[in-house]
C-alpha cells in the first residue's frame, strides 16, 4: 500500500477499508510512515470525518498496536473510568477509593495535564514521594494487594495513540470526533477493563461545545466498548464552569480529601456519586443506580473509602501524613482574595480560559519541560447563577509569584460574564448514554 493513496482517498471524502486502516496504524507505529504524511491523513480525517465502521476499525487497530492487558489472574472483574478532560476535574481522586471500598478492584491508567485541563497524575504528585511509574507485575501486585492502583500509561499500551496524540496536539487535529473516540477507547480496551464509565464533558472547557456533540461522541464510544464485549456507559456532564471549587494540584487534592470526609462542595459530590454509582452498577454490586449510590455513600460515611485513599497514597510511596493533615501539602506564598468587579449575577464562564490562567500561574505546563508548581491555583466557589455585590469575595488566588498572581487575577475576571438578569444555575449531568 502507498500512504499517498490513503491520504488522497480520505481528502476526497472516501472511506478507508479495514485493511488500509490496519496497515496505516502498523506502519506508523513501526516508524515506516513519516510524521508529515500521518499529519496529512489526520487533517483529512478531521475535515472529512469517518464512518462508524472506520472509527471502530481505527480504535481496534490502535488497541492492537501494543500490549493488551489481561488482569483476570488478579482481579475477576475490573472497572475503569475515563474523563474527556476538564478544569477542576479531581473526580478520580474521590471515585476510585469509593469504588474500591465497595470491593471492586480499580486499576487505572491516568495522564498528566493536557492543554487547559489538569491531570490526575500531576495532582497526586502533590504528595511527597508519590510515584506512578511501575512495571506490569507491580501494577498487578498492587491491584491484588490494595484493589486500587493508579499508574501512568505504559509505552507498551496502545503506542500508536501516544504517537498520534502528540502529532494531533501540534497539528490542530485533536478536536475530531472519530479521532477522540478512537484515542480514548483504544486505551481503555487495551488496558483490560471489563466495564468502563465515560465522563464526557461538554461546554466552554471541553472539546465538545454542545450536549448534542457530546452525545454523538458518547454514542460512538459506548457502541465501540459494548461491541468489544466491555460494558460501557457514558455520562454527559457540564464543563461550562469548573468542577467543584478548587483548580490546581494540591488545592484539588485537599478538596478531594474534604469530599471523602463529607465536607466537599455539594455539586462535586453529586458528580462523584453519579460516576461511582454507574461503576458500582456495571460491576454488578447493586441492582439499581440508587442502590449503587447508597453503597458509595455508606463507604464514605464509615471511613472505608478514606482508608482506601490513604492506601493509594502509601502504596505508591506518598507521605500519608500529608493526607491526614492537608496543611502539610505544598502551600503558596501569596494568598489573595478575588473580588467581584461589579454587582450582578454570573451568566457565563470561559472555563478553558480559567484553566489556562491556572496553567500560567504554574499549575500546568506551557512547554513539555515545564516544572509543575503544585501549590498554586484558585479556589472559586462562584458559580453561574450566583449573585454578588461589587467588592464581594468570589474566590481566592494561590500564587508563588506576584506578577503571575496579577496576570491570573486578570485572566479569571476576564473569563466571567456578568448579567443584570436572573440566571438559572446549570445542571451537573445532562444525559446518560447506555
Ligand atoms: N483524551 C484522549 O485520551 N484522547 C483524545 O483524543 C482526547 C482526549
Amino acid at each position: 500500500m502507498r500512504m499517498i493513496d490513503l491520504i488522497e482517498k480520505k481528502r476526497d471524502g472516501g472511506e478507508l477499508t479495514t485493511a488500509e486502516i490496519d496497515w496505516f496504524i502498523r506502519a506508523y507505529t513501526d516508524d515506516k510512515i513519516p510524521d508529515y504524511q500521518a499529519s496529512a491523513l489526520m487533517m483529512a480525517v478531521y475535515l472529512q470525518g469517518m464512518s462508524r465502521r472506520e472509527t471502530v476499525d481505527l480504535t481496534l487497530a490502535i488497541a492492537r498496536s501494543g500490549e493488551q492487558l489481561d488482569l483476570h489472574d488478579v482481579a475477576p472483574f475490573v472497572v475503569d473510568k475515563h474523563s474527556s478532560g476538564g478544569v477542576g476535574d479531581k473526580t478520580s481522586l474521590v471515585v476510585l477509593p469509593l469504588v474500591a471500598a465497595c470491593g471492586i478492584p480499580v486499576g487505572k491508567m491516568s495522564g498528566r495535564g493536557l492543554g487547559s485541563s489538569g491531570g490526575t497524575l500531576d495532582k497526586m504528585e502533590s504528595f511527597n514521594g508519590w510515584h506512578f511509574e511501575m512495571s506490569l507485575p507491580q501494577f498487578k501486585q498492587q491491584l491484588a494487594d490494595v484493589a486500587l492502583v493508579l499508574s501512568g500509561q505504559t509505552a507498551e499500551l496502545a503506542p500508536a495513540d501516544g504517537k498520534l496524540y502528540a502529532l494531533r496536539d501540534v497539528t490542530g487535529t485533536v478536536a475530531s470526533m472519530p479521532l477522540i473516540a478512537a484515542s480514548i477507547m483504544s486505551k481503555k480496551l487495551a488496558s483490560g477493563a471489563d466495564a468502563i464509565v465515560l465522563d464526557v464533558k461538554m461546554g466552554s472547557g471541553a472539546f465538545m461545545p454542545t450536549v448534542e456533540k457530546a452525545q454523538e461522541l458518547a454514542r460512538i464510544m459506548v457502541d465501540i466498548g459494548n461491541d468489544a464485549g466491555r460494558k460501557t456507559v457514558a455520562i454527559i456532564s457540564d464543563m461550562n464552569q469548573p468542577l467543584g471549587h478548587a483548580i490546581g494540584n494540591a488545592l484539588e487534592v485537599k478538596e478531594a480529601i474534604d469530599t471523602l470526609h463529607g465536607r466537599g462542595p455539594e455539586g462535586f459530590w453529586a458528580h462523584c456519586l453519579e460516576i461511582a454509582g454507574q461503576m458500582i452498577l456495571l460491576a454488578g454490586k447493586a441492582q439499581s443506580l440508587d442502590e449503587a449510590k447508597g453503597l458509595a455513600t455508606a463507604v464514605r460515611s464509615n471511613g472505608t473509602a478514606w482508608q482506601k485513599f490513604r492506601d493509594l497514597v502509601r502504596a505508591q510511596g506518598g507521605d500519608v501524613a500529608q493526607a491526614d493533615d492537608p496543611s502539610l501539602l505544598p502551600q503558596a506564598a501569596y494568598v489573595e482574595p478575588l473580588l467581584a468587579p461589579q454587582s450582578g449575577t454570573i451568566a457565563a464562564m470561559d472555563t478553558a480560559a480559567i484553566g489556562w490562567a491556572c496553567v500560567r500561574l504554574g499549575a500546568g505546563r506551557l512547554v513539555k519541560t515545564d516544572e509543575v508548581d503544585h501549590a498554586v491555583g484558585f479556589v472559586l466557589p462562584a458559580k453561574i447563577g450566583d449573585t454578588y455585590k461589587a467588592g464581594d469575595t468570589i474566590g481566592t488566588i494561590y500564587a508563588n509569584d506576584r506578577a503571575k498572581l496579577a496576570e491570573a487575577r486578570e485572566g479569571v475576571l476576564a473569563a466571567i460574564t456578568w448579567s443584570e438578569e436572573v440566571v438559572r444555575p446549570l445542571p451537573h449531568i445532562y444525559a446518560v448514554v447506555e
